[in-house]
């Protein structure tokens, strides 16, 4: 079988064959109820789990879903973002960009292995990185999202390291251009892109990630900024304010993961400049309104694209073993 990470293609070819090639890695790799032999009762402890985590505290849903999109652009999806760094290493984790990773994201994956080693057939049998990925989906559901049937298979990375974070993700400043191809290198196209943003319809950024759309360079306020928006952030993110503030993304239904997200866009209430330039672009505006009129496309087009996230780099074989704790390597 040709690993999937091992693809070598002509330049010519790479974007051409990307889509195509991730699909069909993928369907050698992953499948539902991978674990029906070994642990048939998985999907249920882990929605437990992160049901009880839920509870608590409903930061849990945009730290779970935030924590998978970094996973699987760094290196696939194979939990080296769940690594704690050691005394020799830096993992992925402590790269500058961690800011973003909220503790509870990482708790949610290490409650529910807890929870799932608890049963004594389901020892280590595992991954962390399935795990994950099955958590994603139980936050998705609970905060009213979709819930879909979550491919399984995924091995656990060998290594983590900071260093491989660098040119894996965007950041906010990113123009359509720069976020189509860095998604275009993990096999997601455009409307996929736009679809997987919605998980920004959860969560919290900081002050800092959207400050120079309020203030500071001569092009703010962002024109394309709604005026009432500006206004509440000026007020909740004041000059000089502790780095650690953050605020709600989607400012009109926080908790829920809806196509709110789309309707905020549509009247500027996008809050990062790479939110509102996909209505702003005429060439992502289209798909903007789209999932925006109707729930139900909107909710088909992201299980679509998250299940095709669920496939960047999936380690088999070789490649990566189970994890007996998720934030260290075997
Ligand atoms: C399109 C490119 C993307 C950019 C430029 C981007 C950028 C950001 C930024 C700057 C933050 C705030 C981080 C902070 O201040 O703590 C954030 C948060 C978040 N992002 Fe994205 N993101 C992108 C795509 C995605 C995707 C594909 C997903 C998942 C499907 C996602 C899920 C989240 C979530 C859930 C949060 C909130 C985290 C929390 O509440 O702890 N993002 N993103
Ligand atoms: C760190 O490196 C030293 C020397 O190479 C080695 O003896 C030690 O086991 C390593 N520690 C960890 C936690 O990997
Ligand atoms: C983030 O990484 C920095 C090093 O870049 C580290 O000092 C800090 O403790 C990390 N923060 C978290 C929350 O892991
Ligand atoms: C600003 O947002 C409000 C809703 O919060 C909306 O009614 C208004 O049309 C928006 N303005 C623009 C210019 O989109």
């Amino acid at each position: 079988m040709v690993a999937c990470t091992n693809l070598r293609l002509s330049a010519a070819a790479l974007l051409a064959a990307l889509a195509a090639a991730a699909t069909v890695c993928s369907a050698q790799q992953l499948r539902r109820n991978y674990y029906a032999g070994v642990c048939p009762n998985v999907e249920s402890i882990v929605r437990d789990a992160v049901t009880k985590k839920y509870r608590e505290t409903f930061i849990t849903v945009g730290a779970t879903v935030h924590l998978f999109f970094h996973d699987c652009f760094v290196e696939g999806c194979d939990a080296s973002v769940v690594v704690a760094s050691t005394p020799n290493s830096t993992a992925e984790k402590d790269h500058p960009v961690n800011l973003s990773l909220a503790g509870d994201g990482f708790d949610t994956v290490i409650r529910a292995k807890a929870a799932v080693d608890a049963v004594p057939r389901c020892r280590n049998r595992v991954s962390c990185a399935d795990i994950l990925a099955m958590a994603t989906r139980d936050a998705i559901a609970l905060a009213g999202g979709p819930s879909y049937a979550v491919e399984l298979g995924r091995l656990d990375g060998l290594s983590s390291a900071a260093t491989s974070v660098d040119g894996k993700l965007a950041p906010p400043t990113f123009d359509l251009d720069q976020l189509t191809a860095l998604f275009a290198r993990n096999g997601l196209s455009r409307a996929d892109m736009v679809a997987l943003s919605a998980g920004h319809t959860v969560g919290f950024a900081h002050c800092g990630t959207f400050a120079a759309r309020i203030r500071g360079g001569a092009a703010a306020p962002d024109p394309t900024l709604n005026r009432s928006l500006v206004e509440k952030l000026a007020a909740w993110c004041p000059d000089g304010v502790d780095p650690r503030v953050a605020v709600t993304m989607d400012v009109v239904t926080p908790r829920v993961f809806d196509n709110q997200y789309f309707r905020n866009l549509q009247v500027g209430m996008g809050l990062l400049a790479s939110d509102q330039l996909l209505y702003t672009d005429s060439r992502s505006r289209p798909i903007v309104d789209a999932l925006a009129r109707s729930s139900v496309a909107f909710e088909r087009a992201f299980v679509e694209a998250i299940t095709k996230m669920g496939r960047i780099g999936v380690k088999t074989g070789a490649q990566g073993n189970i994890r007996r704790n998720c934030a260290v390597l075997n």
